[in-house]
């Protein structure tokens, strides 16, 4: 399915936005006979580093592409800064709110196209600085090619960690208002992931953040945390919150501490 989101005659123009933002009442389907989201409704604030929790295929990445528009809702609404989001222009979207992911959109092209991708207008110098400061430059200079190596459709592929970084940069150089972070569920090496997790905490500064994570320890930061369950947020509130209500949160807690002392105990 492609989606086809278009402006709305009437949709306005943002230089930029702030991140409040309000899920109210948001229904959403894929496929008519199987909702993904019932009943979606919260508000997250200007500032706000929050937490998305929840099992695999409960909604989480679907959530992120209501907030970008890459899909309409079916019901409810979507508000950015008090404009419905199908009432602000898609290119106000797209300029203000990056999502980083394995699952990034390459396009056939070289990779400094790749990451120039939300301000075409970048230089070179702005380009490779995004690189490095994402722990990009590295991997990209050895490439036959370097920067100038094609890579997308039919081209050269890159590891998932290599386009999270690539994703990182990108992001970098767009310096968006609103951040999306849609963790990887594949794991990575150690080192790749120390690289990615010291780029990410470059870019979160000073920014409306939403991570959605697997891994309960890349929440540490958050301060505050939705749990998303049967198409409902179920739990929202602070990890201290969340622990006390011993719900879906707790769960998901005590189920990864105990794999982790397993790990530690060499089990
Ligand atoms: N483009 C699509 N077309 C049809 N179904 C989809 C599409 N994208 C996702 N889905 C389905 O919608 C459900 C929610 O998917 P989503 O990607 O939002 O889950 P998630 O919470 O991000 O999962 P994970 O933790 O595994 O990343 C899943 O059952 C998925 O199979
Ligand atoms: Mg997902």
């Amino acid at each position: 399915m492609i989606p086809d989101i278009t402006d709305a005659p009437n949709a306005v123009e943002l230089e930029t936005i702030r991140g409040d933002i309000v899920f109210d009442h948001v229904g959403f389907h894929y496929n008519p006979n199987r909702p993904i989201l019932k009943d979606v409704s919260f508000t997250i604030h200007a500032g706000d580093h929050v937490g998305l929790v929840g099992h695999t295929g409960s909604g989480k990445s679907t959530i992120a592409n209501l907030i970008t528009r890459m899909y309409d809702v079916i019901s409810g609404s979507i508000s950015i800064d008090g404009h419905n989001v199908k009432e602000i222009k898609v290119e106000t979207l797209r300029r203000n709110i990056a999502i980083v992911s394995q699952e990034i959109y390459l396009f056939r092209g070289t990779i400094a196209e790749n990451i120039r991708y939300a301000r075409p207008d970048a230089t070179m110098e702005e380009v490779i600085d995004a690189a490095r400061a994402a722990n990009a430059h590295d991997f990209i200079m050895r490439l036959p090619e370097g920067y100038e190596t094609l890579i997308g459709i039919g081209s050269r592929s890159l590891s998932g960690g290599e386009r999270q970084r690539i994703s990182i940069a990108r992001a970098l150089l767009m310096k968006p208002s609103l951040l999306i972070l849609d963790e990887a569920t594949a794991a990575m090496d150690t080192e790749t992931e120390r690289l990615i997790s010291d780029a990410i905490e470059k870019l979160i500064k000073g920014r409306t953040t939403i991570t959605i994570a697997h891994r309960l320890s890349t929440l540490k930061d958050c301060n505050y945390l939705m749990a998303i369950e049967h198409g409902e947020i179920a739990e929202q509130g602070t990890a201290e919150e969340l622990m006390e209500k011993k719900g879906v949160y707790y769960k998901l807690y005590t189920l990864q501490s105990e794999q982790m002392k397993k790990v530690m105990a060499g089990l």
